[in-house]
């Protein structure tokens, strides 16, 4: 086994500057040398297939794998089954997140025997938690990479690593020989916290016309039963003069509707060396030319200031939705869950905004099976279902999380008990949503075309400013247009409509 300093020099490693994102580029270019080696070997483009579960951050994280992969010389599919390269970006957040990547790893481990080049990547939120890692370590030794959420950006050296130990042996120090016939090491780097931001890392966008932009990563608000503070460590924000250069060149690039993404962005820029409020930031994005909406994810209740109501009411390009978790009606649950309100304030929030906003749609996410919920709570959450008129709600069943407060309290409920409560909380926020929607019929508004019809190619399916879809004739031209539609048919959670001229 080769000493590191020798391996470096060799491999023209030792030049490498320290500096990022240089630092990166560098790799950047290595990587390309390797991909290349393989696309003579293949007699074709090598070709990668990043998969991403969870949220919105997450989805963002992947373009920027993504944007590294192409650099570098593969070529994207969707087709794990043709793919060299598999790169699963995981969720935690709940347990069944993690069962679909075991499960899907075992599809993977029966391709890597039919493909043995097959490289596979694992990293994301999952990789975070140590038992996982043992877990694959122990059980699916096929695993190539494993790196977690702090260090992504290094994910060209990384690589680099991969396909040098590929061909070297090369050894980390947590790598182990896997004693099969074919010597494989798992190249393993997980860090447990950073304060980095490391800017200017290619990216490359899922849609054209809009994009997704990290305002702010990680979360202190340690809800009881959330395991994402855990995972993606403590708040920080971006400085908000990156956050306006990103947008601009997204605008110069033909972006028009801008997704600002934060676990909380209403504490964004607190910790800032010259602090300013998300509602400053909303005020500063609204005035770059190009962009014509403005979104963004999440708002804790806690945070929701007055300043901000104010900004996205005198607001042009600000959407008419607000995502704002109840999380639980329940005041007894409230606090066990660490939320900081009362269901009197959360209401008296909604009815201000509602106040200032009429046409704001406001949707949520609701927890139900809490530890020590009785269907009383249940009760108390339908209560304000029904008195916010939530236009949508993500509905979850409570899912322990090893290592957070929630996971060790007594009275965990049996899902077969959570289960009528769910069921009947499910009914409601469905039959709010639709009586929400049906206010719509008859109306026209503007909608932004995202995509052709997937069962039906002569329509098109646009986003309305309060987030909801709807389907009109047109055609693959239309994509990234904003359009005035009639909205004529309610179809419960969507419409269908037609083109005013
Ligand atoms: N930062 C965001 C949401 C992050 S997770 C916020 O504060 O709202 C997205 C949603 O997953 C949460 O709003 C919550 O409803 C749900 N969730 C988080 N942890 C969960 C758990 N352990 N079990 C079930 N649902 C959970
Ligand atoms: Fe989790 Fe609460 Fe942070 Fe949201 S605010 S990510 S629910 S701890
Ligand atoms: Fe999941 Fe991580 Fe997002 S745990 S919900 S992907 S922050």
């Amino acid at each position: 086994m080769a000493e590191k300093a020798d391996f470096d020099k060799k491999n023209g490693l030792e030049n490498i500057p320290e500096q990022e994102p240089q630092r990166q580029y560098c790799y950047i270019k290595l990587a390309a040398e390797y991909v290349k080696r393989l696309e003579e070997a293949l007699g074709r483009k090598p070709l990668c297939a990043v998969t991403t579960f969870g949220c919105q951050m997450n989805a963002r994280d992947s373009e920027k794998l993504a944007g590294i992969l192409l650099q570098i010389g593969y070529q994207m599919t969707d087709s794990e089954e043709e793919a060299d390269f598999v790169i699963y970006n995981t969720c935690t957040v709940r347990d069944n997140a993690n069962q679909r990547v075991y499960g899907r790893l075992g599809v993977l481990n029966s391709l890597k025997k039919k493909k043995p080049h097959l490289k596979i990547a694992l990293c994301g939120c999952m990789m975070q938690e140590e038992s996982v890692v043992e877990k694959i370590k122990k059980s699916y030794r096929f695993v190539d990479l494993i790196f977690g959420t702090h260090n992504i950006y290094k994910f060209a050296e990384l690589l680099v690593t991969v396909f040098e130990n590929a061909e070297s042996g090369y050894e980390t120090a947590d790598a182990k020989p896997a004693g099969h016939a074919h010597k494989h090491n798992m190249i393993i780097d997980i860090w447990q916290e950073t304060n980095r931001i490391i800017e200017d890392l290619p990216v490359n966008r899922k849609y054209p016309y809009k994009s997704g932009i990290n305002i702010m990563f990680g979360c202190n608000n340690f809800c009881s039963y959330c395991i994402v503070p855990y995972v993606r460590g403590r708040e920080r924000s971006r400085e908000p003069k990156e956050i306006i250069r990103e947008i601009e060149r997204l605008a110069a690039d033909g972006v028009v509707e801008v997704m600002l993404l934060g676990q909380n962005v209403n504490s964004y820029g607190r910790n800032l060396e010259h602090p300013i409020t998300f509602a400053q930031l909303l005020t500063e994005i609204e005035k770059i030319e190009g962009i014509k909406r403005i979104r963004f994810m999440t708002s804790h209740p806690k945070d929701l200031s007055d300043e901000l109501i104010r900004v996205m009411k005198e607001s042009k390009k600000i959407c008419r939705h607000l995502h704002l978790p109840l999380q639980s009606g329940s005041d007894r649950i409230l606090q066990a869950m660490n939320r900081r309100y009362t269901k009197a304030q959360y209401l008296q929030l909604v009815s201000k905004i509602k106040a200032a906003i009429p046409d704001i749609a406001i949707t949520t996410d609701i927890i139900v099976g809490f530890p020590g919920e009785t269907p009383e709570d249940v009760e108390e959450t339908i209560d304000v279902i029904r008195k916010a008129g939530y236009d949508n709600a993500f509905t979850f069943i409570y899912s322990k999380r090893t290592g957070t407060p929630a996971a060790a309290m007594e009275d965990q409920v049996p899902e077969e008990i959570v289960r009528p409560s769910f069921d009947k909380l499910l009914k409601v926020v469905q039959d709010t949503a639709k009586e929400r929607a049906l206010l719509l019929k008859g109306q026209v508004m503007e909608a932004l075309v995202e995509e052709v019809n997937e069962q039906d190619a002569t329509l098109v399916t646009g986003r309305l400013s309060n987030n909801m879809l709807v389907h009109f004739p047109g055609d693959r031209s239309d994509i990234g247009k904003l359009m005035q539609v009639s909205l004529d048919e309610c179809h419960g959670f969507y419409y269908t409509g037609h083109v005013r001229e």
